[in-house]
């Protein structure tokens, strides 16, 4: 063992220090991820590729805006992700890989972790409406391995009509371009249709800006 203060005088910075202080150890390693962190993370908030539309992405319709909500609200992306990432296997089995630009009206993003279910990111147009109808009410009369849930009061509920507005409001405000009459007509748009009707506009729309 070397440096009492007897035999050096001269005080030299020493990682020992560091390394025998929890508190120093804990409050630069806290700086050192701070500094990673922003450096990695800040740039995407400036890059075009992150921050724009790809082209040809619309925000989600009056129906479609209700049909993620019901997507949210019964869990699906405890068991589906939104997010195809650029492998070889991926891209053969579920389309092009998924784009930051296409995810920028997404408010929460979708992406989710677990796939007990196949990634749904470029679902839209791959089955028909009454497919997506038959399936939800119970997946078993399509896919008779399937272990997704039955979503069988999907079809008897509607959807609420005047929470719309507020939502696509609430979504402007956040950078979502619909103009005055699409808010004005939001109500009117999905008066009388069912949750179902609404998940599957979703659905069908997902990933569908990118050819
Ligand atoms: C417990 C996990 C689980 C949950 C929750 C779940 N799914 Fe699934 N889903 C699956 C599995 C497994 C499959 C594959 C078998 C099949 O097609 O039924 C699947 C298939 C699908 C497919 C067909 C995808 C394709 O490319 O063939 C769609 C669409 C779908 N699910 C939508 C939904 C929606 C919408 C919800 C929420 C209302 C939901 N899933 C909830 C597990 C789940």
């Amino acid at each position: 063992m070397s440096n009492t203060q007897h035999d050096t005088p001269v005080k030299t910075f020493s990682h020992e220090r560091i390394e025998t202080s929890s508190f120093l150890m804990v409050v630069l390693t806290l700086l050192v991820l701070a500094v990673g962190g922003l450096v990695e993370i800040v740039p995407l908030f400036f890059q075009r590729s992150t921050t724009q539309p790809v082209e040809g992405l619309k925000p989600y319709t009056a129906l479609q805006v209700l049909g993620r909500d019901i997507y949210v609200r019964e869990g699906c992306y405890n068991c589906h992700s939104q997010m195809i990432r650029p492998f070889r296997a991926e891209v053969l089995r579920y389309g092009p890989y998924s784009q930051a630009g296409e995810f920028v009206y997404d408010r929460p993003f979708q992406w989710g972790s677990k796939r007990t279910g196949p990634d749904l990111h470029r679902v839209g147009g791959r089955y028909s409406d009454e497919w997506h109808r038959i399936h939800l009410n119970n997946p078993r009369d399509l896919v008779p391995e399937s272990n997704m849930p039955a979503y069988p009061w999907l079809a008897t509920a509607t959807v609420a009509p005047e929470t719309v507005a507020p939502r696509m409001q609430a979504l402007r405000t956040l950078g979502a371009p619909y103009s005055d009459a699409e808010i004005a007509g939001a109500a009117e748009a999905v008066k009388g249709k069912t949750e179902i009707e609404a998940l599957i506009a979703y659905l069908q729309v997902l990933g569908t800006a990118v050819k």
